[in-house]
């Protein structure tokens, strides 16, 4: 991999540079390690300081050298030589003010820090603007995967309206374990963590947070308006059963967390990250284990999908590297860098409630096995404007308990909760299992 890069054209344009290119890495954890040792095979680029938050650790870094590590962040963004500084460390703070510090001291920016662009890209954007740099954040969306340089130059000309995609790691392994081997979410989770899959603390990866920041973000490119976190609807896997999981399979579908955004002709967007069954005919199904994948619809060019590693030292270092190359390239040569991957938009974007969106929706439902029970499901969904596209009832091993799974058409996602309350105050119903939006 390393020779691929040495090999491009990139290299070729740095190779006649005069000056080394001085960059400041605040972070030498998972990507801050393999930026370094990527940029190890570019001789005009210089690493002149490092800060880490333990100088002590021990690094597997061959040839790293220790005069340059400093545990004050500030030392990185306040050195006058250096002109481009990488964020790698993560978080709000001190990440906000490390950035900002070093844009006002004239320096470029690199990023991968998805929840910082998602909670203060607006003031980021604006204050790098007024300062005339770039903050570029290939890696924050999706790893590995070129996402936000194709979308900013070579997609210019679209209008994109749709994108589907798979922007979490963690729960697509977890959820693609669940599928394979028939196990517990719980199961699943534990394995994960024993593996290094997914963190001590899940939270931000197994609820949905780390795809909201992330589509977030690419939405608010990807419309050319600004999408507030706060108006994104954002539900997690922990629900998800085995269960769900062997009815969706027996019915050609696979469970994924899906992020998804749309605007409408009335450019409202609808911008959203929750559990759905998508339908073997459609590309993200097939998207397995730590792989992510984006589908996006744009005119004129129809429907795209890129795919990847979305995470990882190396596939996110590659990211990284390519921006801080884009910089490199461009530094001497114009006093405006890189215009189109700058930020241009400042309007905020109309957002859809979630309770006013439409959806299809699966249904598990356990209840008892009794004369007039589908009737009854079937009429609460009539008398809320709901059409069923298929109900299937399964008697369970008692033979005094039924478990239902309802497949509906598409409905107001408001009508669908009244069904929902009225089911579970119906007293022929054990319980409602599962609630899943459906892909169409
Ligand atoms: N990991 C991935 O695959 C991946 C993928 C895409 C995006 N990202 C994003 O990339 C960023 C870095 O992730 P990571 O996985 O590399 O994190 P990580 O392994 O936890 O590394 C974080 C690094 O930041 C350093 N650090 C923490 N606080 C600091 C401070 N106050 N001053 C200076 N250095 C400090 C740590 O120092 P010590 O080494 O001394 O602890 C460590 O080197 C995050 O924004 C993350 O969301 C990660």
């Amino acid at each position: 991999m390393l020779n691929l890069i040495t090999n491009n054209s990139f290299y070729a344009i740095l190779k006649s540079m005069e000056n080394k290119i001085k960059i400041g890495l605040i972070g030498l954890g998972t990507v801050g390690s393999g930026v370094y040792k990527t940029l190890q095979n570019f001789d005009n680029i210089e690493i002149a300081k490092i800060a880490v938050r333990n100088k002590n650790k021990k690094r597997n870094i061959e040839g790293l050298d220790e005069n340059i590590i400093t545990d004050d962040p500030y030392e990185v963004v306040n050195d006058p030589e250096i002109q481009i500084v990488t964020e790698l460390v993560g978080g709000l703070e001190p990440a906000l003010d490390l950035i900002k510090t070093a844009i006002k001291n004239g320096k470029h920016i690199v990023t991968a820090n998805k929840e910082l662009l998602a909670k203060h890209g607006e003031e980021l954007f604006k204050f790098a603007e007024a300062n005339n740099k770039v903050v570029l954040y290939e890696a924050a969306i999706a790893g590995g995967i070129p996402l936000i340089m194709p979308i900013k130059t070579i997609l210019a000309g679209n209008k994109i309206n749709k994108i589907k995609a798979i922007l979490n790691g963690t729960t697509n392994y977890i959820l693609t374990k669940m599928d394979t081997q028939g196990a517990s979410y719980d199961e699943v989770l534990k394995e994960a963590q024993e593996l290094g899959y997914a963190e001590a603390d899940p939270t931000g990866d197994v609820e949905g947070f780390d795809a909201a920041y992330k589509v977030t973000t690419l939405a608010t490119i990807a419309f050319g308006k600004r999408i507030k976190i706060d108006n994104v609807y954002r539900e997690g896997i922990t629900k998800i059963r085995a269960e769900d999981m062997q009815a969706a399979n027996e019915m050609g579908y696979k469970i994924k967390l899906i992020a998804s955004a749309e605007m409408d002709e009335d450019g409202k967007a609808d911008v959203r990250v929750h559990p759905m069954l998508v339908p073997l005919t459609q590309t993200l199904a097939h998207i397995n284990y730590v792989t992510n994948a984006v589908s996006l619809s744009g005119h004129p060019v129809g429907d795209v999908t890129l795919s990847g590693p979305g995470a990882g030292e190396f596939p996110t270092a590659s990211s990284v590297v390519g921006d801080i190359l884009a910089i490199a390239s461009e530094l001497g040569k114009t006093d405006y860098l890189l215009p189109m991957m700058r930020c241009h938009h400042s309007e905020n974007a109309q957002m859809i409630d979630i309770s006013e969106t439409k959806n299809k929706y699966y249904l598990s439902i356990t209840a008892q096995n009794s004369m007039g029970v589908i009737g009854r499901i079937g009429k609460a969904c009539e008398d809320n404007n709901i059409s069923l596209a298929s109900i299937v009832q399964k008697e369970v091993s008692s033979g005094k308990a039924a478990i239902i799974t309802v497949i509906t058409e598409l409905c107001r996602e408001k009508d669908m909760q009244k069904v929902i309350n009225i089911l579970n105050n119906d007293n022929a119903i054990t319980q409602v299992n599962s609630l899943i939006r459906v892909q169409i």
